[in-house]
């Protein structure tokens, strides 16, 4: 083994230290996890590290807004990451932070290889500035009225009620978003990353055909055109590392951050003796890979790689990228429940499920992944408990019996234990390649085949003949040795059930140990591998959730403070037009409708607001209406109003209806040709 076995450094991207891990920072995570699971399995040396990207505008002003220092908070951040990635069995050898002695010393060594390469520019640019915070203004800070469709509050840098994309400076009525100040323009001096001297370096980096096509591409796009000088340095006040020589300018985020690898790396190998130049010089006989999600391709595919170029040391072997994860088809959703941090599915569900979800849907492409929660009940239930703790459950109970779990002395089938053992290369093949949903299709193929082996012998009936007892235990036997295959080859995905099940095999699950024979072995008194998903808990675990959005909170889309509103003129009598447009109405489809157990008033509406999703609402309407003639009428919602959690659930706007008293009610609809989700203006 050892004069083929590869020396492997691979990361997950840096989460940034402003808020708790979801389940697409997971999704990464379990996809690098189950890579690096695979590789130390075949024998090679694979090192795993990882860090909380500490640095920025956004972490500064959460603190801020918290009244902690920014330390503080990344402290604390760092603890609850570490802790949701163990307990998803996530093997980091190392998770550090950026904000520390070894990220700042390569930044800088980095930052003065490329000035002295002659790649670093400097000059003034004027930008928005927010003269009551005294900050220099990113274009998510700045908000305004969109200057194509009027609609109010919009960001800096595109409307969401349109799709308009501009310059904060087309905005009509900018506000700094922080205080709400009117931004001022003002001239800074900056550094650039001379980017475009690396075009031929990067076009050649793209061409060497590690990338994934579409990723390959997308750079192409890049290369192709005139790429830009990029902006590195940001002005204080920031919390980050200071541009050596200067007094109050720094390294910006994306300077710094994937030097992070390198400082958690080295952080690591002091601990351990590895040799970190082997890994970061060049020629040092290493890989090196990223796995990152499809957002943050430029950085690693283009700056990234040209200043490792620069600074003469090694550029990545390969950038894994992922597509984002979605929940039941939809973008995750603070106010349907399906904003979904890592802590709080922990609370309901077993982290190994989610584990073998991923895997059964990932593949080596950036498309994104949807969980779908029923399929996720179905899946796991039918796949990891249905097939595969059901062979071994199968057997054990006959061997623990009758047979004092002792194994026979050989076993039957010689050509279905070989189909076992040969299905190895594939399934390594496939994980290899990053192609873990074919790796779980042949390894149910497997256990598909081991079920019907033993549906055919019928254990449960020759156990009822005394002659038979050997045969009872030839087939329990090949039956276990089945099974135990079969966790050699998710123990990559489910490493904890794969602990559980060695415990009770009492042997290790090695993939060189792949057509080896358990013959005439003890095994342990068997125990629960793996509990049925219930779908109850699912339901719970989303509906908790959707209450745990602080309210008024669920529909924003920021924590920043709103701003003040300077540039309404609304007066006792009369109404700004900018005003009444922040209102969101929308045409609606009524999904279905019925009354609420212990309300007189009320009916429960589901709302069909195309693209805008589905949403649950309560109306007092009951005494005018019998809910089946309402389903598939349209009407007209509200549908920016903060949701109201109620004693039966949380309402998620409002219907409208003109009328008074409680039984004089009239539903408002759209001429004909309305759709659902249309703007009402
Ligand atoms: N801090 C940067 C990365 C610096 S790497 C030198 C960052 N942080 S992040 O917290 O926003 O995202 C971390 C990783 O999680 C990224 O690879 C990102 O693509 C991934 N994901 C964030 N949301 C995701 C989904 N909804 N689905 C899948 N991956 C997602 O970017
Ligand atoms: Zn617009």
């Amino acid at each position: 083994m050892n004069s083929t076995q590869r020396r492997i450094l691979v990361t997950s991207a840096l989460p940034y230290a402003n808020g708790p891990l979801h389940l697409g920072h997971i999704l990464e995570q379990v996809q690098t996890d189950i890579w690096v699971r695979f590789q130390r399995s075949r024998g090679h040396e694979c090192h795993y590290v990882c860090a909380d990207d500490a640095h920025g505008t956004a972490i500064m002003l959460s603190a801020e807004r918290q009244g902690i220092t920014a330390e503080e908070q990344i402290g604390a951040i760092h603890k609850d990451h570490l802790s949701a990635s163990k307990a998803f069995a996530i093997s980091f050898d190392n998770f550090y932070s950026t904000h520390s002695d070894e990220t700042r010393k390569w930044s800088e060594t980095i930052y003065s290889r490329l000035q002295a390469a002659g790649a670093i520019s400097e000059r003034e640019i004027t930008q928005a500035y927010d003269p009551e915070k005294g900050l220099f203004l990113a274009d998510r800070f700045i908000k305004g009225t969109c200057p194509k469709c009027k609609t109010p509050d919009q960001y800096g840098d595109n409307c969401e009620s349109c799709g308009a994309t501009y310059s904060p400076t087309e905005l009509i009525d900018p506000v700094s978003a922080l205080s709400g100040a009117t931004p001022v323009e003002r001239e800074s001096r900056h550094f650039f990353f001379k980017l475009p001297m690396f075009t031929e370096m990067l076009q050649e980096w793209i061409a060497s055909g590690t990338l994934q096509d579409a990723v390959a591409n997308k750079l192409r796009e890049w290369t192709d055109g005139e790429l830009q000088e990029w902006d590195i340095s940001r002005d204080a006040p920031y919390f980050g590392f200071r541009i050596p020589g200067e007094t109050d300018k720094y390294f910006y985020v994306w300077l710094d951050a994937p030097v992070g690898y390198m400082g958690s790396f080295q952080n690591y190998c002091e601990r351990t003796g590895v040799a970190f130049d082997d890994y970061w010089q060049q020629g040092g006989g290493t890989e090196l890979y990223h796995f990152v999600g499809k957002d943050i391709i430029n950085f690693h595919g283009l700056f990234w790689p040209a200043m490792l170029h620069a600074a003469e040391l090694r550029t990545p072997t390969g950038v894994f990228v992922h597509g984002f994860l979605t929940v039941d088809g939809t973008k995750m959703s603070k106010s349907r429940g399906t904003f979904i941090n890592a802590n709080h599915y922990l609370e309901h569900l077993d982290a190994e499920y989610l584990r073998y979800y991923f895997a059964a849907k990932l593949s080596a492409g950036v498309d994104d992944i949807d969980l779908n929660l029923e399929d996720f009940v179905q899946r796991v239930n039918s796949d990891v408990v249905g097939k595969v703790v059901n062979i071994a459950s199968r057997c054990a109970g006959f061997l623990r019996k009758n047979f004092d779990n002792r194994m026979s002395d050989h076993c039957s089938e010689p050509e279905l234990l070989a189909t076992f053992a040969e299905a190895g290369d594939g399934i390594a093949k496939a994980y290899e390649d990053r192609e873990f949903s074919k790796a779980i299709r042949l390894i149910m193929e497997l256990a598909d085949r081991a079920n019907q082996y033993i549906d055919q012998h019928k254990p449960w009936v020759m156990a009822k003949e005394p002659d038979q007892a050997a045969d009872v235990q030839l087939v329990c036997s090949t039956g276990i040795n089945c099974f135990r295959h079969l966790m050699i080859y998710l123990q990559p995905v489910l490493p904890l059930m794969a602990e559980r099940a060695a415990n009770y095999l009492r042997c290790s699950l090695e993939w060189s140990q792949v057509g080896d024979l358990l013959v005439d072995h003890e095994l342990a008194t068997f125990e629960p591998l793996m509990q049925r998903v219930d779908p109850k808990l699912v339901t719970k675990m989303v509906e908790s959730n959707r209450e745990d959005v602080p309210v008024e909170k669920a529909n924003t889309k920021s924590t920043a403070p709103k701003p003040k509103d300077k540039h309404g003129s609304s007066d006792a009598e009369h109404l700004d037009i900018r005003d009444f447009q922040k209102v969101d109405l929308r045409i609606a489809r009524i999904e279905s409708a019925a009354a609420v157990a212990g309300a007189d008033k009320l009916l429960a509406l589901q709302l069909d607001l195309g693209d805008m999703g589905k949403r649950q609402v309560f109306s007092g309407i009951k005494a005018a209406y019998d809910p089946a003639t309402l389903v598939g009428r349209l009407t007209v919602v509200v549908a920016n109003l903060a949701p109201r959690k109620m004693r039966f659930g949380v309402s998620e706007g409002m219907v409208l209806a003109a009328g008074e008293g409680d039984s004089e009610i009239y539903l408002l609809s759209p001429d004909s040709g309305a759709t659902p989700g249309m703007r009402i203006t």
